[in-house]
């Protein structure tokens, strides 16, 4: 007899439908305690590379592996109910060719629990994303500022200023579209590139630094949260937690030298 859960995550083909209705919430998260709280309010939650630099002071995303996106995809999945978790392919996972992809695709999924991967590049991956979605594998599609790709790019640098280059980008996000890419993260592209790219292709965009006009809007979460020493110049900060975890730490060292640490008989409440 077989054992069947009811599915309670929000799905692909939900995400999908989203294109040109209710904008898409959507953040990172790489721990579970965190994603517990953003799964109440995010249709998805990125597992993204961008932990290498956020948590782990890594300079760029180049460095992160597999194993360490499995790490954290699995906490992320463990801690959540009710958003699909999106797990990114790190940088040399799956540029070689559709079926090494297609192993470290199913790697993730099937470690982490996860519900689709997420890989930058446009036209260049488009074959790569047809592979894996015909054979089972939900892909999120990403262009415009491709992180992984910084070397190249020559830094993180906003895409589209000079309108020539517009056409590559909206080819680039045709692609991966007719590839069966459900949806495309458009990271730091000129706003109305942005928007243009949104009326023009079937699947939601979901922007940062990009355009409000996008079907959603994602965030590292760590940036909105005032984490983080740097934070990009499009990002609004709503918390300011980084200030406020010094000054926590700072009243815990205080007590710990004047011996004024709280004493209970239950030493666990
Ligand atoms: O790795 C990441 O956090 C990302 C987002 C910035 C989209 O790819």
């Amino acid at each position: 007899m077989s054992k069947q859960t009811p599915i309670r995550r929000t799905t692909v083909p939900q995400i999908a439908a989203r294109k040109g209705g209710e904008p898409i919430v959507s953040l990172t998260s790489y721990h579970a305690h965190t994603a517990a709280i953003v799964d109440k309010y995010a249709d998805f939650i990125l597992v993204g590379d961008s932990l290498g630099m956020v948590m782990h002071g890594m300079e760029s995303t180049v460095g992160v592996s597999l194993d360490l996106m499995i790490m954290h995809g699995k906490a992320v999945v463990r801690g959540t109910q009710k958003a699909l978790v999106v797990v990114d392919m790190p940088f040399g996972t799956y540029e070689e060719s559709p079926a090494v992809a297609f192993r470290n695709a199913a790697k993730i999924m099937k470690e982490t629990g996860c519900g689709a991967v997420k890989l930058e590049g446009g036209k260049r991956m488009a074959e790569t994303i047809r592979f894996l979605t015909e054979r089972g594998i939900p892909v999120m599609a990403h262009i415009g500022l491709t992180p992984q790709s910084s070397h190249v790019m020559g830094g993180f640098k906003t895409q589209g200023r000079n309108e020539d280059t517009w056409a590559i980008h909206e080819a680039d996000a045709a692609e991966v579209s007719e590839a069966g890419a459900f949806a495309i993260v458009l990271e730091g592209m000129v706003e109305p590139l942005a928007a243009k790219i949104t009326k023009q292709v079937p699947i939601p965009t979901i922007g940062i630094g990009a355009s409000a006009d996008c079907d959603g809007q994602i965030l590292v979460l760590e940036d909105m949260l005032g984490l983080n020493e740097w934070t990009p110049k499009f990002v609004k900060v709503y918390g300011d937690l980084g200030p406020a975890i010094e000054r926590a730490v700072g009243e815990y060292a205080e007590d710990v030298k004047s011996r004024s640490f709280p004493s209970d008989d239950e030493v666990y409440r």
